[in-house]
């Protein structure tokens, strides 16, 4: 092409990082890595502030007085640069038993409405759940940060959720 260097090519390749000698581990960009675990529970989607009419022009089905249930899927994912001794962004069984302690196991077989204390005042939409799991979950991720939790209500509607905005 006129006026386009051929050299340009070559001094590139030749800028290229050398390859990582034997045993070494190579140089790593953030790394996501995502636990998934499944819980069964009750709940009714009702705002007590306005009328039953109001609740049902919302909701439909899902403010009937005694609630209903889903089978639950979250994804919670952390991310980071793999720890060059362990290869680890966290270890997942570490994230796992949080995952489990924190969220799962306080909402399994429960009524979200009733049961559970850190949902106590919350109307429990999928929106208001993954913001409520990130404030349990991201305190106790120590190794890398908490990335996103991912909530399913069914298979084909789920919520993510990344985190508080940063300050202006
Ligand atoms: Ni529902």
């Amino acid at each position: 092409m006129p006026g386009k260097s051929q050299r340009s090519k070559p001094a590139r390749l030749r800028a290229a990082p050398a390859a990582p000698s034997k045993g070494s581990q190579p140089v790593a960009g953030f790394v996501h890595v995502t636990r998934q675990v499944h819980f069964n529970s009750a709940h009714r989607l009702y705002n007590p502030a306005f009328s039953r009419r109001w609740n049902e022009k919302q909701y439909g089905l899902c403010t009937r007085p005694h609630g209903h249930g889903h089978n639950y899927v979250l994804e919670v994912t952390v991310s980071g640069r793999p720890d060059p001794a362990t290869g680890y962004v966290i270890d997942l069984g570490e994230l796992k038993a949080i995952v489990n302690r924190a969220v799962a196991d306080p909402c399994d077989h429960r009524h979200l409405n009733e049961d559970v204390p850190f949902l106590r005042g919350l109307i429990p939409t999928t929106e208001n759940l993954v913001v409520a799991f990130w404030g349990q979950l991201a305190p106790l991720i120590r190794q890398g940060r908490l990335h996103s939790v991912r909530l399913y209500e069914t298979p084909r509607n789920f919520v993510e959720y990344f985190g508080p905005e940063p300050a202006l």
